[in-house]
């Protein structure tokens, strides 16, 4: 029996710093509407150019840095999670295999929205826990600046971009880092909440051109929160009941960073004070696939995670989808 254990954490930010100060230059909202509703003060956007395969890569290269690794190791398999891939086809995690010498690696792309990361963590998982590769990298990489409508601050003030990449390796049963156990799930009875309604094969068979406007990210935000609260909670508490964990055995909560009030909510939800949740989209926003990477590197490099501990990871998204993840946090420093 072979078992999945976490060996390396790297994240890639752009440098642009989007204030909340900037954004009321540019829509009709405020610091303190933005800061209220969602907790969120400042996000990253790409530059002109600057695409989700070049985030993927460099979180990607960190990640194996941070595993001992370099350029060129050995990866059976890369997935890379993205709602922004660089194009509908083909898809961008042969790219960034390629630019990161993984000769011949399974790559492909998972297209979850915002659970994406666990859900590629869960496949990757699998693939060593069935012995079919040694070794596997999973990225979250966003550019969801190219994809806000700029006649919609709702959106337009919520997400921001950025990477966050895994390794994952065949280890030990009681190995720090070891993953064991998910709950995936999906209601696709809920498609239209969040949706990007041109360019797949529904807008271009209907004969009808496409407006600008449905090339970009939509969201129905009301549905879409209480809908999250509901599902990230149910799926973590499936998932405690799965791997025998009561609720104080967790260390820390890594849930999906899509609003800070959603986040309040699912650790309420889960009895968990709010210290044990972890939290960083004061800094980053919601960057859907990469928030869960990010926000465990953040917590990590604050020194707030022990080795050993226990964590839940919990995500939710378009789709509908959801997926949570229990593992151990290994002994690595994030790069
Ligand atoms: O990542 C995947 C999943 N995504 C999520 O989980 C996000 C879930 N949803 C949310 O986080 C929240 O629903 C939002 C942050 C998107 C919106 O917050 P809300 O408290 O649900 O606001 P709302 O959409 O109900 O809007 C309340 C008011 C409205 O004005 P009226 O109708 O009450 O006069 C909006 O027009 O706030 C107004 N509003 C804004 N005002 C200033 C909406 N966006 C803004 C804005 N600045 N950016």
């Amino acid at each position: 029996m072979s078992y999945a254990v976490l060996r390396g954490l790297g994240t890639h930010l752009p440098p642009r710093r989007v204030t909340n100060a900037e954004l009321a230059t540019l829509f009709d909202t405020s610091d303190e509407w933005i800061t209220t509703r969602t907790g969120i003060k400042e996000r990253r956007w790409v530059r002109p150019g600057q695409s989700t395969g070049d985030l993927a890569t460099e979180a990607g290269r960190r990640a194996l840095k941070s595993a001992g690794l370099d350029d060129g190791a050995e990866i059976g398999l890369l997935i890379v999670a993205t709602t922004t891939p660089d194009h509908p086809c083909p898809g961008t995690a042969p790219d960034v295999a390629a630019r990161l010498g993984l000769a011949n690696a399974a790559a492909y792309d998972i297209a979850a929205v915002c659970s994406g990361f666990v859900y590629a963590l869960e496949a990757v998982a699998n693939a060593i826990e069935a012995g079919r590769v040694e070794r596997g990298l999973v990225i979250g990489a966003e550019t969801y600046s190219t994809i806000l409508s700029p006649n919609d601050r709702t959106t337009s003030v919520i997400f921001g971009d950025g990477a966050g990449a895994v390794v994952l390796g065949r280890g030990a049963p009681d190995e720090p880092g070891r993953l064991l156990g998910f709950d995936l799930g999906s209601d696709g009875t809920g498609r239209d909440l969040i949706t990007i309604p041109a360019g797949g094969s529904r807008q271009r068979s209907s004969g009808v051109a496409a407006s600008d406007d449905d090339h970009y990210f939509t969201m129905q935000g009301k549905k879409v929160f209480a809908q999250a609260v509901h599902r990230m909670s149910e799926s973590s508490l499936a998932l405690l009941g799965r791997v025998g964990w009561t609720t104080d055995q967790v260390g820390h909560l890594v849930g999906h960073q899509a609003n800070l009030r959603i986040l309040k909510a699912v650790a309420e939800q889960l009895g968990l004070e709010p210290h044990r949740s972890v939290t960083n989209l004061d800094k980053v926003g919601n960057t859907s696939a990469a928030s869960i990477p990010l926000a465990l590197a953040d917590a990590a490099t604050a020194g707030e995670l022990r080795t050993g501990e226990r964590l839940l990871l919990t995500a939710f998204g378009g789709g509908l989808t959801w997926g949570s993840a229990a593992l151990t946090w290994p002994d690595i420093t994030p790069a």
